[in-house]
């Protein structure tokens, strides 16, 4: 159970918590191999208590049956002190209250020396050459610092998922991190990796059911630049959990490129019926009554959290530490989804949303630009239509239409197999196409996307794309194929808009999930903000 300095670290950490520390400090000396000392303000314990606390099964976290079920603390199999202290050099100093205490010996396993010892209320454990009667432990420790990283990663974990304790992290002398108690994940995470880090991360905050999942994730724009971390926390503890990971990821699905993986902290709570998290001896992974329940909850505010404004790529600081102003949601992004029409310059009776669409200006023939209370705001046209034309098609709500002279189409043997292959996801995206004989195909209706639309050619590049395997690399075959249509049937950068269709555009944009990013992992809106302007021009 304890297999290296980390998992002994953890444990005693977690000890602390139990005892109700609100400070915890922790000195490693040689990566964890030479000494561990662990120091907490927490309860303490009577004489009689701690000598009970180093035999094996004393556990003083159960008493009443009901605490088998829905444990809030971290540990009730009473074994961590023990199996430590049978495999180390352990001094145990603890008091109930500040004042009388006591100290306990134990070398591997046995006790040595019971003695007074005065200290304020709290616990110290230190362990000394830890595996030294274990030859095989000791072999396999790595090298001072890797042990070291992983107690600095379980220390982090730990912090994270007890925002309000006060941690200090010492090794081998040197301060290597001071944690004051924290009232938020963000200003945890700022005092971990840096404000900057932590402002650019966008918060997870939804309800599901009796799953409530709140936290901080990264931005698509940043995932692969920095770092990667992905910290879970369920009912206060930290676990590892592939697959709520796993859940948290697939959020991302058509915002970043295959195969990047995006940074999360999240924050998970659960009724304590439904969660089991004391099946893995190491106590990092969780069963769940019912997990694939908790994990779309998890998929599904993480993608929400990535629909909101705070998420797009933005220069310089956006409103108060980078998180978007009111202004925002009232200006570009708007969650009730109706049906998306075409960009099309007739406004329909029913769009009354003439106010709520800022002047727009196209810049190069690429870019949408309009003035925000915060600063300037970039539109890509291709990319945000492309965003628009890949919901459409994935809700199977793209506007049809109908041709007057059916198309002819005639396709190698590559082509004809690869549309064969797809028909029905075609038919999905607004294809109406028949066989006629050999590989000729006769189109009858196609996606009606904007005035320019050329299906014809859309058509072939996508049957190009199918049969050279040149789609982007998301999950399923559908998705596949409508964001290779998307991008083939998005207005392309040089277009020029008319003002209604960048009306329409922009309306369309502010009603899809993800807003603020395309089907390809890039940015469809760029902020940039008066403060980084001011900023360049030196005006403050
Ligand atoms: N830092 C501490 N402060 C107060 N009591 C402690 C501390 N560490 C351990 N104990 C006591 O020792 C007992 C045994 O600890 P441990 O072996 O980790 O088992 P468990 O935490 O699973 O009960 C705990 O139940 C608790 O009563
Ligand atoms: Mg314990």
């Amino acid at each position: 159970m304890v297999e290296r300095p980390a998992s002994a670290v953890k444990e005693l950490v977690e000890n602390a918590i139990d005892a109700g520390a609100k400070s915890v400090e922790i000195e490693i000396d040689d990566g964890g191999r030479a000494a561990i000392r662990v120091s907490d303000d927490g309860c303490g314990m009577a004489r009689d208590d701690a000598l009970l606390a180093l035999e094996r099964h004393a556990t003083s976290k159960i008493h009443s049956a009901d605490d088998l079920v829905g444990i809030a603390t971290f540990g009730f199999r009473g074994e961590a002190l023990p199996s430590i202290a049978s495999v180390s050099a352990l001094t145990l100093e603890t008091s109930p209250a500040d004042g009388a205490g006591t100290v306990v010996r134990v070398i591997g396993g046995a006790v040595t020396e019971v003695a007074d010892g005065a200290r304020r209320r709290g616990t110290t454990v230190s362990v000394a050459r830890l595996f030294h009667n274990v030859p095989a432990r000791l072999k396999f420790l790595r090298s001072a610092r890797s042990e070291w990283r992983a107690v600095a990663d379980a220390v982090t974990s730990l912090a994270l998922a007890q925002r309000g304790l006060h941690v200090t992290l010492t090794q081998d002398g040197v301060r290597a991190m001071t944690l004051p108690g924290a009232t938020s994940l963000r200003s945890r995470v700022g005092a971990i990796w840096g404000g900057a880090y932590a402002d650019a991360l966008v918060d997870v905050d939804d309800v599901a059911g009796t799953v409530y999942v709140t936290g901080l994730v990264e931005r698509p724009s940043d995932v692969g630049t920095r770092t990667r971390r992905a910290v879970l926390v369920i009912n206060g503890r930290a676990v590892r959990d592939a697959g709520l990971v796993r859940a948290a990821e697939a959020a991302y699905r058509s915002t970043i490129p295959a195969g990047l993986r995006p940074s999360i902290f999240l924050d998970i709570s659960v009724s304590a019926e439904s969660v089991d998290v004391n099946v893995h001896p190491a106590k990092a992974e969780v069963r769940f009554r019912d997990r694939w329940v908790v994990e779309r909850a998890v998929e599904n505010a993480v993608r929400r959290a990535l629909g909101t404004p705070a998420s797009s790529h933005v220069v310089g600081t956006w409103g108060s530490n980078g998180t978007p102003s009111v202004a925002d949601e009232r200006v570009l992004l708007r969650s009730n989804a109706h049906t998306l029409g075409p960009l099309d310059p007739t406004p329909e009776p029913e769009t009354r949303e003439t106010e709520t669409v800022p002047p727009l200006v196209q810049l190069r023939r690429t870019y949408l630009m309009y003035e925000h209370d915060e600063g300037v705001v970039l539109i890509d046209q291709h990319s945000a239509h492309e965003r628009v034309l890949y919901e459409q098609f994935m809700n199977r709500q793209p506007t049809v239409q109908r041709l007057l002279f059916p198309l002819t189409l005639h396709l190698g043997p590559a082509e004809g197999d690869a549309f064969e292959e797809n028909r029905e996801l075609f038919e999905k995206l607004g294809f109406e196409i028949e066989g006629f004989g050999g590989h000729t195909l006769l189109v009858r209706s196609v996606p009606m996307p904007h005035e320019r639309f050329d299906a014809e050619r859309c058509l072939r590049e996508t049957l190009d794309a199918l049969t050279g395997d040149r789609m982007p690399g998301t999950a399923t075959r559908h998705e596949r194929l409508a964001a290779t249509v998307a991008c083939k049937a998005a207005v392309k950068a040089g277009d020029t808009l008319s003002a209604a269709e960048m009306r329409a555009l922009y309306l369309a944009l502010g009603r899809t999930t993800l807003p603020a990013h395309d089907v390809h992992g890039r940015a469809t809106i760029v902020r940039l903000s008066w403060d980084e302007l001011e900023r360049r021009f030196g005006r403050r």
